[in-house]
């Protein structure tokens, strides 16, 4: 039997030694999956002091030592918490960031007091993080969802149909700069051009000589970091000429981009006629991270 306190203790040096940015938050969250408890739960386990089975000391040794290597923790524990949504993590697909939760709270504050069912694209999903959270979010003010979701990597396909099981979401596998990919991918889709009243991506936006700082961001696929072209904006530019032909008249958008690319996608959708109202967006940390519009 190992003392919980002296568990946690050894997994927090240990991550702290290998520079994670949280060792405390990220030791409770490796032990209290393992234990299969929650957190508050967890600080019960400590207050008391108790002893914790050697096999579950055993697996909590192999996990932190894996973290320390720098593999992403979510891929440790196979799941991660979105806008307050639960979601799958696999290898292969992008792990959703807290920034871009900043894209669904623009979004729900933009139909604050609304009423209707809205009908919503998430271009680029991946996990489907966004498509989840929004109709999540939107069902719990009781409104109704219609959803599809695109990506163009069948593994990130698998996960999103997963993490979305519970909402009204069709996710589709197909290139979201194609729009006739994508009716080719769901031909009930062809009459509905124009009516859409959200579209919100997250698309692949690095320029190609970038390179990844964080050693976990070396675990996500190149296709879902890397924006197409040498400068990164070919995706997001194609992505916003997609978004215009989906969206209904008053309809929202909101895409994530580089905070290198804020001054150059504003511009190019303030000169477009098919744009009002449109924004550069800061995540939490000032950054100039999205923009959002509403179609003329
Ligand atoms: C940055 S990740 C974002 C995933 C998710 N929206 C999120 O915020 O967590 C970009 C996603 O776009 C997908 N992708 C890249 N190019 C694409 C394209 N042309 N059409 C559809 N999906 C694409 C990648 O497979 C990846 O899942």
């Amino acid at each position: 039997m190992a003392n919980v306190n002296d568990v946690l203790a050894a997994v927090q040096h240990q991550l702290h030694r290998a520079g994670i940015d949280s060792p405390t938050a990220e030791a409770a969250i490796i032990v209290s999956h393992v234990l299969e408890v929650t957190r508050g739960k967890l600080g019960v386990m400590r207050a008391l002091g108790e002893d914790i089975a050697e096999d579950s000391a055993a697996r909590i040794e192999q996990l932190a030592r894996a973290r320390a290597t720098r593999v992403p923790l979510q891929h440790l524990t196979g799941e991660t918490t979105f806008y307050g949504v639960d979601l799958k993590v696999e290898p292969g697909v992008f792990i959703p960031r807290v920034e871009t939760e900043i894209l669904v709270e623009t979004t729900l504050q933009h139909f604050e007091g609304g009423t209707g069912q809205l009908k919503m694209l998430d271009l680029c999903t991946g996990s489907g993080a966004i498509a989840a959270a929004l109709a999540d979010q939107f069902t719990q003010r009781a409104r109704a969802t219609r959803t599809w979701a695109i990506d163009v990597d069948p593994d990130a396909v698998k996960l999103a149909q997963h993490n979305t099981r519970h909402y009204n979401v069709s996710v589709l596998c197909a290139d979201a700069t194609d729009t006739e990919a994508i009716v080719a991918a769901d031909p009930t889709l062809a009459d509905q051009l124009g009516s859409f009243d959200v579209v919100v991506s997250n698309p692949p936006y690095i320029p190609t000589a970038t390179p990844v700082t964080q050693p976990e961001a070396e675990q996500d696929p190149h296709v879902a970091l890397y924006g197409g072209s040498p400068d990164g904006l070919a995706v997001p530019q194609q992505i916003a000429a997609v978004a215009a032909e989906w969206l209904a008249p008053g309809g929202f958008f909101m895409m994530e981009h580089d905070h290198t690319h804020a001054a150059e996608i504003a511009d190019a959708l303030h000169k477009n006629p098919l744009w009002h109202q449109v924004e550069t967006v800061q995540d939490l940390t000032g950054t100039q991270r999205f923009v959002s519009a509403v179609r003329a």
